[in-house]
C-alpha cells in the first residue's frame, strides 16, 4: 500500500489522470472523423457521452469510500478531475443532443423537455451539476467557505439519483435493465456507506 500511496502522491499522477479522462472523448472524435460510429453516429455519440458521464460520476462518488476502505487518503487528490470530467461529458452529451438530434432548435428542445420525463430528469441533473462544477476550484472553495461548500456538494447525491433515473427511463423503453441494475446496486452501496457515516455522526 505504501508503494501505491507514493504513486498516488507522485506530482505527475494528477496530469496523467486528467489526460486519461480525455481519452474517451478523443477516441469518440477520432471514430467520428473516421466514420466508425456505425449506422447512426449521432445517436452513438449521445449514448457514449451519456454513459461516460455516468461512469465518471460513479467514480467520483467512489473516491471517499475507497480511500477509507483501503486507507489511501491520497486518493482524494483525484476527485476533482473525476468530478469535472463528469460535468464536461454531461455537457458534451447535452450539446450533442441539442445539435445532432435537435439541430439547435430551442423550441423543439423545450417541447422535448416538457413531453419526455427522461429528458426533463437529465436536464435537472445537468442544471444541478453546474454549481458543483463552478465551485470545484480552490478560489471558489475559499470564497464560499468550506462548510457551505460541503453542503452544496452533497447535491451530488441528488444528481446521481436523477442521472440513474434518466438512464433507467431511457432503458425501460427497451426492457433492458442489465446495466441500470449494476449502476443502481453500486449507487445503493455508495449511498449506504454515506448513510452509515451520517448515522454514526462521522463527517
Ligand atoms: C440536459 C441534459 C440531458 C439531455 C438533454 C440528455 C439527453 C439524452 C438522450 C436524448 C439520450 C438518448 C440517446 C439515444 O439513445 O438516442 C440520453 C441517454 C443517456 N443519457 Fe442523457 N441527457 C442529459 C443529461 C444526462 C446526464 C447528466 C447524464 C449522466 C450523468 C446522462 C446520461 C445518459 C445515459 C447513461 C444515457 C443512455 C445511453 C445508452 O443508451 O447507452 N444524461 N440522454
Amino acid at each position: 500500500m505504501t508503494n501505491l500511496s507514493s504513486w498516488l502522491l507522485h506530482p505527475r499522477a494528477k496530469p496523467v489522470l486528467w489526460a486519461l479522462c480525455a481519452v474517451p472523448m478523443l477516441t469518440l472524435m477520432v471514430a467520428a472523423a473516421s466514420d466508425l460510429l456505425g449506422a447512426n453516429p449521432a445517436e452513438k455519440l449521445v449514448q457514449e457521452t451519456g454513459e461516460w458521464a455516468l461512469r465518471f460520476l460513479w467514480a467520483t462518488l467512489a473516491i471517499s469510500p475507497l480511500r477509507t476502505w483501503f486507507k489511501l487518503p491520497a486518493l482524494l487528490r483525484f476527485r476533482r478531475a473525476l468530478g469535472v470530467s463528469t460535468f464536461v461529458y454531461a455537457l458534451i452529451h447535452f450539446l450533442a443532443y441539442a445539435w445532432l438530434d435537435k439541430g439547435w432548435v430551442w423550441a423543439d428542445i423545450l417541447k422535448d423537455i416538457a413531453k419526455r420525463n427522461f429528458i426533463l430528469v437529465g436536464v435537472a441533473a445537468l442544471v444541478l451539476m453546474t454549481p458543483l462544477a463552478a465551485t470545484s476550484f480552490n478560489g471558489a472553495i475559499r470564497a464560499i467557505g468550506g462548510h457551505a461548500w460541503k453542503w452544496l456538494h452533497r447535491l451530488v447525491y441528488v444528481v446521481a439519483l436523477l442521472a440513474l433515473l434518466h438512464f433507467f427511463w431511457k432503458k425501460a423503453g427497451k426492457h433492458d435493465f442489465n446495466e441500470v441494475s449494476i449502476y443502481g446496486a453500486i449507487l445503493a452501496a455508495l449511498l449506504g456507506w454515506r448513510f452509515g457515516l451520517w448515522a454514526r455522526n462521522v463527517h
